[in-house]
């Protein structure tokens, strides 16, 4: 049996009226990449802010590593070993591409040189060539500030990765380049990922199992090609898109 590193259990989150996640239950496997899809306004973010802390669950609990995590506030989330990036991209115009990778390496590493050191490890491995990290976040193009998001996350030394519409607004090419960063992720630094994403060939060709939101509840999980054929998915989500 695989081991289990992130389980929700019965989570629910209204506002005011809407019930955004509506007894959502899910585990995710270690060192697999969880595909996390489903209509817009499914609740796949505000499920991921449940489990970061950045809004507390009305119902139903958060285990990490075993641990209940339900309600803990972002910053010991994040000590605790989870990482996310943002579904809005949020540019660090005035800082440069090492020293905003520097302040996620600080969580785990006080000492400054020693965490630019980190920095530029996690720079490097996600492929951030040498001569872009003095560049300002305001002078550098989407795909790269997508990268450099993911190397500040890597940078606090996740155990488990969760990337909201991280491929949103990219072309093909630099899919494929992102693609191949985030098994490198999987595989080398063995950490654990769940991948909120609507570009479907994306996707469905990186993911070990998906889960399908809709409504705020699962309505399917399996292998991308149980879920791609099933049809509450399509009639659901994927009726109305290409795939
Ligand atoms: N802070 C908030 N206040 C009020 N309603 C919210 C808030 N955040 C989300 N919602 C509502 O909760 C529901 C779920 O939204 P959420 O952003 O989680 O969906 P999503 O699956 O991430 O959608 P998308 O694919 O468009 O990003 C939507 O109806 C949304 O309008
Ligand atoms: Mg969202």
């Amino acid at each position: 049996m695989p081991k289990t590193v992130l389980r929700v259990v019965d989570v629910v989150k209204r506002f005011g009226g809407i019930v955004a996640v509506d007894h959502m239950s899910m585990e995710v496997y270690e060192n697999e990449i969880l595909g996390l899809i489903g209509p817009n306004g499914a609740g796949k973010t505000t499920l991921f802010n449940c489990i970061t802390g950045v809004y507390r669950p009305d119902e139903g609990d958060v285990y990490f590593m075993d641990e209940k995590i339900t309600g803990l506030p972002p910053h010991v989330i994040i000590q605790k070993g989870i990482a996310r990036t943002w579904q809005k991209v949020r540019p660090f115009k005035k800082l440069t591409v090492l020293d905003a990778v520097t302040v996620g390496a600080l969580l785990r590493i006080p000492d400054v040189d020693s965490a630019q050191e980190k920095a530029k490890e996690v720079l490097e491995f996600v492929g951030i060539e040498k001569e872009k990290w003095s560049r300002l976040g305001s002078e550098i193009t989407l795909i790269e500030h997508k990268l450099v998001d993911l190397a500040r996350a890597l940078a606090t030394e996740p155990k488990l990765l969760l990337l909201d519409e991280v491929a949103a607004g990219l072309r093909p090419h630099e899919m494929d380049r992102l693609a191949k960063v985030l098994l490198r992720i999987r595989d080398e630094k063995k950490i654990t990922m769940i991948v909120v994403e609507h570009v479907m060939r994306f996707v469905m060709g990186l993911s070990d199992r998906i889960v399908v939101m809709h409504q705020g509840r699962k309505i399917a999980e399996g292998s991308p090609q149980q879920v791609a054929s099933d049809p509450k998915v399509i009639e659901a989500y994927l009726g109305t898109k290409p795939l």
